[in-house]
């Protein structure tokens, strides 16, 4: 079986854990071919060589199999995401602001080009609760889930009310460890 080949829009606290992890788990069969990122101006820990500014450089390489999006801007995420599709490219998301303005508008595209769409990133950083509610509770009349979906906020929240900490040091902690963004304001 071939290696995949990924194209991954943003190298953030995402980006560079999904690099870090492919490159130092063995057995995994998939390649990264290209990153788009919005500030070439930024230093970055590996070759220049990964890196485009353009779009089209991902969308439009018929070698890419699979396009992984982990930006911060859900709209541009929109027209990435939808693009992919278009193009009959499997699609990887974490952004869970996309998913939760534009996932009716994304299922039908992913119905419309027969291509998989897999979101598990967006939710809890991806403790498998979509795909058990996808696999395991697909006959069950269930109407609504209710809770925190978000491992940031949790771990935020969780050391706000376990080890009384206010909330910019647990905002610094969770930056510190790699959940939150640095551009998260307190
Ligand atoms: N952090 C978490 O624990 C976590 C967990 C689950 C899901 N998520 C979701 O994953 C996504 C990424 O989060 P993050 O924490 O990795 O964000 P981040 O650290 O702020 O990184 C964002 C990345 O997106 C790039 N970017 C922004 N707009 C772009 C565009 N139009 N085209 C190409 N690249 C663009 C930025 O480029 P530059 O580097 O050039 O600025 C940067 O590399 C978000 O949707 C977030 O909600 C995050």
């Amino acid at each position: 079986m071939k290696n995949l080949t990924l194209g991954i829009f943003g190298f953030g606290c995402v980006g560079q854990g999904l690099w870090k992890v492919l490159h130092e788990t063995k057995g995994i069969r998939a390649d990264i071919k290209k990153i788009c990122i919005k500030h070439p101006e930024k230093q970055r820990p590996i070759a220049p060589e990964y890196f485009t500014t353009d779009p089209a450089a991902i969308l439009n390489d018929p070698e890419i199999d699979v396009v992984v999006e982990l930006i911060d801007d859900a709209e541009a995420a929109f027209e990435i995401v939808s693009g992919a599709l278009q193009r009959g490219k499997a699609v990887v998301s974490a952004n869970k602001k996309m998913i939760a303005y534009r996932l009716p508008e994304l299922y039908d595209l992913q119905q419309r080009h027969g291509v998989p769409f897999l979101y598990e990133g967006s939710c809890c950083a991806s403790i498998p609760i979509i795909r058990n509610l996808e696999e395991y509770y697909d006959n069950d009349l269930l109407t609504s889930v209710e809770g925190i979906f978000n491992g940031t906020t949790n771990f935020i929240l969780t050391r706000i009310f376990e080890e009384n900490l206010d909330f910019p040091t647990a905002l610094q902690l969770a930056q510190a460890s790699g959940f939150a963004s640095f551009r998260s304001k307190i």
